[in-house]
């Protein structure tokens, strides 16, 4: 089946492209009233996902509003951990709490590895349906958390200031550590397989605390298994991108990893990105979701300003640096698509 508007897919497939296609991370969220609304009718954030139906119209929010050249499906990473028996609750203003963090090998053999693909299928529902509302108009991307990442949350048992338990563990238990971190490698590479099989296009590895890890342990505790997980999903011909945050130190690393696409958050260079990449793999990103808070004119200034550092053979994603925040203003939004699709 071809994609009316297939330039995501080209830019990463390394075909050239009329102009620079975006898509925002998190672009279904908090700072769009509709979202708001639907939340609060369904109650919360998880029942919304957990809902086929609610996650398909959730997704398709941003697209019915804006000329965006790609949907993601609206989910969470933390949907796997909670799959594999870990119980979840998002809290107002804590974020995620898992109840029972993981914090020895005990808790780490109670935890389900083997057959979670039969809790999490309220996710491929929400693919095949999102597949066949979007009618081929662009792709969809689906997504998973690092093996790194989603250790993280299950370790610390939510978001943390310091990730003082799991840079604990990394030194006094490495064993149990790895021992989680491959578990979550075979568990994510199914997990991504599955969702392309259900419909998904592309697929997004969100490595959000890549940075926190010491320069010289990134690649053991991090980007060694993400490579495993893309090894697999280039042997399948998936299209694949990898987001690292706060990493840039480790960029020709990552790109050795072979991903179809690199995500740059917004403290990198392009112009030094580039320079490492060399246009062997895709770059997205990177503008700082704060100039969503703005307005018209810092925003087409700003946006020029990123377009012009790019080389014009440069495979490029136009994208936020990290996902956009609740204050963004929706009307934001359309002055930045706009001033990327016109650009020239
Ligand atoms: O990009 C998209 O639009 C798809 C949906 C998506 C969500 N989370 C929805 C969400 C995606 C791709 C994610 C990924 C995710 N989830 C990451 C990696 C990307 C990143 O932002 O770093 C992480 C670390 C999480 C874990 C998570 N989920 C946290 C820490 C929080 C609370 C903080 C926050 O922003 O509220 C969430 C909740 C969450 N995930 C919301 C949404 C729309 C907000 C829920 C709500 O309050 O309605």
């Amino acid at each position: 089946m071809t994609i009316q508007n297939d330039s995501v897919i080209r830019v990463l497939q390394g075909k050239p492209v009329t102009k620079t296609p975006i898509w925002i991370m998190r672009q279904a969220g908090r700072y769009l009233p509709e979202y708001r609304q639907l939340r609060k009718e369904t109650g919360s954030f998880l029942s919304l996902c957990k809902s086929p139906e609610l996650a398909c119209q959730t997704t398709l929010m941003p697209i019915d509003r804006y000329d965006l050249d790609a949907a993601i499906i609206f989910s969470d990473i933390l949907v796997v951990p909670e799959a594999m028996g870990m119980e979840l609750r998002f809290e107002e203003k804590t974020g995620p709490i898992f109840s029972n963090p993981i914090r020895n090998e005990n808790e780490l053999k109670k935890l389900n590895v083997n057959q979670i693909f039969d809790s999490l299928t309220y996710v491929f529902e929400a693919i095949e349906l999102t597949k066949k509302e979007l009618n081929n108009r662009i792709p969809l991307i689906g997504f998973s958390g690092s093996p790194w990442t989603l250790a993280c949350y299950m370790i610390e048992g939510g978001t943390s200031k310091n990730f003082e338990t799991v840079l604990k563990m990394m030194y006094c238990n490495p064993t149990l550590l790895l021992n989680i971190l491959d578990d979550l490698t075979k568990i994510v590479t199914d997990y991504l397989i599955l969702q392309q099989k259900h419909g998904a296009d592309i697929l997004m590895i969100f490595d959000t605390w890549g940075g926190i890890l010491p320069f010289q342990n990134f690649n053991y505790f991090s980007l060694q298994f993400n490579k495993r997980i893309i090894d697999n999903l280039n042997q399948k011909g998936i299209l694949n991108i990898i987001f690292s945050k706060h990493t840039f130190n480790h960029l020709p690393n990552i790109l050795k990893s072979n991903p179809s696409g690199i995500g740059l958050d917004w403290t990198v260079s392009v112009e030094e990105a580039q320079k490492i990449i060399k246009n062997k793999v895709a770059i997205q990103g990177n503008l700082d979701p704060t100039i969503l808070l703005t307005n018209e004119k810092t925003i087409q200034l700003e946006v020029k300003k990123l377009l012009g550092k790019i080389n014009h053979r440069t495979r490029h994603i136009f994208n936020l640096g990290h996902g956009i925040t609740p204050s963004a203003k929706p009307e934001n939004v359309e002055v930045l698509i706009e001033t990327v699709h016109n650009y020239r």
